[in-house]
Order: structure tokens, then C-alpha cells, then sequence
């Protein structure tokens, strides 16, 4: 579904990405690990059209290349992101905040039972359709940018490191939502995240970045059972 290749991406001369080459078929959850600064977000905004790839770089999807593509283009050709941080618009409510996933839909009548539907997904955000996005708690606002995401009917699913300052029990939630409820949606799924734990729990298989490069790839059960990556990755991290 998703066959990166050879993506360099550079800031202002300093390479983020380099030589990134990638692989995401179609029904799986995949994930993307690495500490700080590895060039996970990067990668998801690359995807997204969000930032541009030096020449030669190559993403894929759905069969055609998709690098050079304006930002707008990519979520209406099945691609959406819930970005890190959340960055739901706290000023608008949050009906709103889910209604703004389906702006590029042109199926309005679909697009408008989705809507509705997200909050079967999601009970916890029921009865709070005219609130503030802002005035939700954190874990809300990962929902809430999550149905965002997925009121654009996504047939790829980007999330960016949905853990990130969250109480456990959320964290729970969220990760049970990832693994028992998107693959019922029949949407793919390329997660970033740092918690190894957390992720190997809701993927088929993983890359490892280090410093703009894959370090480790391979799937979840040969991935646990690598000593580097049990040395390195799971140090005081549980499930
Ligand atoms: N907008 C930007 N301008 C300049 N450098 C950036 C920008 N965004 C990220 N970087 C740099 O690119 C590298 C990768 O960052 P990022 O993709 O955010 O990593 P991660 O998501 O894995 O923490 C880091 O060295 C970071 O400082
Ligand atoms: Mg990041």
C-alpha cells in the first residue's frame, strides 16, 4: 500500500532522513520506533506532503508517487494523520473539530453519518458535541483528533506518538482502540511511538530509527526476540 524508498529529507542543510526505505501492505499495523530527534515525525510529515523530499526520494502509494504532491492532495487520495501533540482546534467545538476531517469528502450524505458515527466509537465524547475542543482532557483530545483523522475515511492511518503525556489507564484505552477496533475499519495503520512495548502489543511489524536511518526492521516476534532491541528498547518499559 504504502513503499517508501531511499527518502532524504533535509532542514535547512542538516539531513533528518536519510536513506529512509519503508514498506507498509495493506491490513497491516506497522510501527515506527526511535528516541527524540530520530526523524519519526518527519517521516509522517513527508507522507503527508508536509514537508518536501530531496530528488530521488521515492513514496508510494496505492501504486502511484505521491512525492511532490501538495499537502491538500494527500488526504483525499486515503491518507490522514493525527499529528503529535493532538492539534485539535480548541477554539472550535467539538462536532467541529470532527466535521473539519471530512472538509475535502465530496459523499456529504456518507460523510455527514460518519460524523455520527465516531461517537459510537468513542462514547466518552458523547453529549459533548457543542463543548470546546479545549476544554477537554488530554486523553479526550486524542479521541477527538483520532475521529478527526477518521471522519476523512482514511484507507492509511498515520499516528504520532498517541501516548505522549497520557495517564495510563488513557493509554490503555487508546491503544485497545488501535488494535481491536481500526483493523474492523479496515484501515492500515503506521504508528509512531517511542513506548516499544506499547506498539509491539498492537503491530505486525516494526522499524527502528536512529538518527534519520533505519537501524531495525523486522516483525514484532523477531524484533522481541533480538538482543539489542531487548537491551536498548525495553529498558523500564512495560506494557
Ligand atoms: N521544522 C524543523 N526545522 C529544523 N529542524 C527540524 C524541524 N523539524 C525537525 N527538525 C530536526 O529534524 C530531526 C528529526 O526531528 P523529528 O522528525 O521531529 O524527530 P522525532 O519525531 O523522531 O522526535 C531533529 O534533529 C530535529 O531537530
Ligand atoms: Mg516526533
Amino acid at each position: 500500500m504504502l513503499r517508501i524508498k531511499d527518502l532524504n529529507v533535509s532542514y535547512n542543510g542538516i539531513p533528518a532522513l536519510k536513506g529512509v526505505s519503508l514498506e507498509v501492505r495493506e491490513g497491516e499495523t506497522v510501527s515506527v520506533l526511535g528516541p527524540n530527534g530520530a526523524g519519526k515525525t518527519t517521516l509522517l510529515r513527508a507522507i503527508s506532503g508536509l514537508v518536501h523530499p530531496q530528488p530521488g526520494s521515492s513514496i508510494e502509494f496505492m501504486g502511484k508517487e505521491i512525492v511532490g504532491l501538495p499537502a491538500a492532495s494527500i488526504v483525499p487520495i486515503g491518507i490522514a494523520q493525527v499529528p503529535e501533540g493532538r492539534q485539535i482546534f480548541p477554539e472550535l467545538t467539538v462536532l467541529e473539530n470532527i466535521e473539519i476531517g471530512t472538509a475535502r469528502r465530496t459523499d456529504r450524505a456518507e460523510a455527514k453519518k460518519d460524523v455520527l458515527r465516531m461517537f459510537e466509537l468513542f462514547p466518552e465524547l458523547k453529549g459533548r458535541e457543542k463543548q470546546n475542543g479545549g476544554t477537554l482532557s488530554g486523553g479526550e483530545q486524542q479521541m477527538l483528533a483520532m475521529c478527526r483523522a477518521l471522519a476523512s475515511k482514511p484507507k492509511l492511518l498515520m499516528i504520532d506518538e498517541p501516548s505522549m503525556g497520557l495517564a495510563p489507564v488513557v493509554v490503555q484505552r487508546i491503544f485497545r482502540f488501535i488494535k481491536n477496533e481500526i483493523p474492523k475499519l479496515g484501515i492500515t495503520v503506521l504508528l509512531v511511538e517511542q513506548n516499544t512495548a506499547l506498539s509491539f502489543a498492537v503491530s505486525d511489524r516494526a522499524y527502528i530509527l536512529a538518527q534519520g536511518q533505519v537501524a531495525m526492521s523486522g516483525t514484532v516476534a523477531e524484533l522481541s526476540r533480538d538482543q539489542r532491541v531487548k537491551e536498548t528498547y525495553f529498558r523500564g518499559r512495560t506494557v
